[in-house]
């Protein structure tokens, strides 16, 4: 399969492990003792005895300096399936929710305020539902996710980590970020590693007390989606129309990033309507808005800080490009623009001390190595909760039979009782 080698001026390097994984090597013989001094690696601080859990005192760091090595195998995503969720939010194993890019003239003057009052749905994001849409594709489509050959295998679904899109995105921006810090639960099942955020303390009170402006500017985005899609491929966008963000259509996507096996899904907001393009997901399309550019600084923070996240968002699930609604003070879009994903890199090349793509791939390897090594016990009511705050390293705890679990009885039951239904 084709690798993504776009930041990656040497292949060479492309099947080294990383410096975790030789570091493990090497535990591996020296019995876990702590003793070397390479810092981008789980790291004992503490010096923990014998007898306590010698996990308790492991981290690992997010400093941007330990990831500046050549860029980690990232293979081409596949995509393996889709799903959809309705304007109540339930499931379809189906993609009856894609959407169809419209081109919009270059001034196009969208008033992305218009109907946030009277026609727009707000997902109850109260409703916390972790894993579970993932967890429905799993069971629906199992036996193309299932260990091939022999018996012997302990990984039922061949596959290292499951999650969402979003998390793995805060994985990769994480040596950049300087004000939100996350938590991730991580549980091991019949061999795979699933991780599921958990809300912060800090996001809860910040979704509390936003204002009534930033509840606004959170529909624009939505509303730049209506008016540039389509429900058919002949169809036409219908901004007149009720807009309900309980809707998705997501993409589940198979790839590996350094030795790890990643299943993930996200949401796609559209695709080429063009018969003639690639394959998913090379013809989907991201949309964003942002803020008109006016002066050289902003042009700056824009480069550092916005293209950052929608690099790390599209680039993982093998999204080509971006498609971008700059917008005025009140909300109007004055300018269109296409970002594709590959010349990202290029253009924040004249950033001074700028985000490296390959610092954020190296980051999310290592932090999946470092699960790998923590996570050992294969236990549905087992939690290890990893947490990360900017400027500090991530450290995790376990948590046995908690809140935290967030393994639903129906997948662990289905999973251990039943094979796998072979479906054509
Ligand atoms: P923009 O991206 O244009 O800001 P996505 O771009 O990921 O498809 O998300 C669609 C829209 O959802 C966003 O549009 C934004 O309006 C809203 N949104 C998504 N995540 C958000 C977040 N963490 N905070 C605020 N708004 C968010
Ligand atoms: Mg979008």
């Amino acid at each position: 399969m084709e690798q993504h080698r776009s930041h990656n001026p040497n292949p060479s390097h492309q099947n080294r492990p990383s410096a975790y994984k030789r570091e493990r090597e090497d535990n591996g013989r020296n019995h876990c003792e702590n003793k070397h001094s390479r810092p981008n690696r789980p790291q004992n601080q503490s010096g923990p005895s014998r007898g306590q859990n010698p996990h308790s005192s492991l981290s690992l760091s997010t400093r941007r300096e330990l990831y500046e090595r050549d860029f980690p195998v990232y293979k081409q995503p596949v995509e393996v399936g889709c799903f959809s969720l309705d304007s109540e939010r339930r499931f379809f194993n189906d993609g009856r929710q894609m959407r169809y890019y419209v081109e919009p003239d270059r001034s196009p003057n969208f008033d992305l305020r218009d109907g946030y009052k009277d026609r727009f749905i707000k997902r109850d994001d109260s409703v916390k539902e972790k894993l579970d849409h993932m967890l429905r594709w799993i069971l629906a489509n199992r036996s193309k996710l299932s260990a091939r050959g022999t018996t012997a295998s302990s990984c039922d679904l061949d596959i290292d980590f499951v999650t969402w899109r979003g998390h793995l995105t805060k994985l990769l921006t994480a040596p950049y970020e300087t004000r939100e810090g996350w938590q991730l639960a991580v549980t091991r099942f019949r061999g795979t590693l699933y991780i599921s955020e958990v809300e912060t303390e800090a996001a809860r009170r910040d979704q509390e007390n936003r204002t009534e402006r930033h509840e606004e500017m959170m529909y624009w985005g939505y509303k730049f989606e209506q008016y540039t899609c389509a429900d058919t491929v002949h169809g036409r966008p219908d901004p007149g129309g009720v807009l309900n963000t309980n809707e998705a259509f997501c993409t589940v996507v198979q790839t590996r990033l350094a030795d790890h096996r990643l299943l993930f899904s996200g949401e796609v907001d559209c695709r080429d309507k063009d018969p003639n393009a690639p394959a998913p997901p090379a013809c989907y399309i991201e949309l964003k808005t942002s803020a008109e550019i006016c002066t050289p600084k902003q042009r700056s923070n824009f480069h550092r800080f916005k293209l950052l996240k929608w690099w790390a968002q599209s680039f993982l699930p093998g999204v080509p490009r971006v498609m971008a609604g700059f917008r005025d003070e009140e909300g109007v879009v004055v300018a269109v623009e296409t970002f594709p994903i590959s010349k990202i890199s290029h253009l924040i090349k004249n950033e001074h001390n700028c985000w490296k793509p390959t610092v954020c791939m190296n980051f999310c390897s290592d932090f999946l190595s470092f699960v790998k090594h923590i996570a050992t016990e294969d236990n549905p009511s087992v939690v290890y909760l990893l947490s990360w705050e900017p400027r500090r390293d991530v450290t995790f705890s376990v948590h046995r039979d908690s809140p935290y679990c967030f393994l639903p009885h129906w997948f662990v039951e289905e999973m251990t009782s039943s094979q796998p239904s072979h479906q054509s």
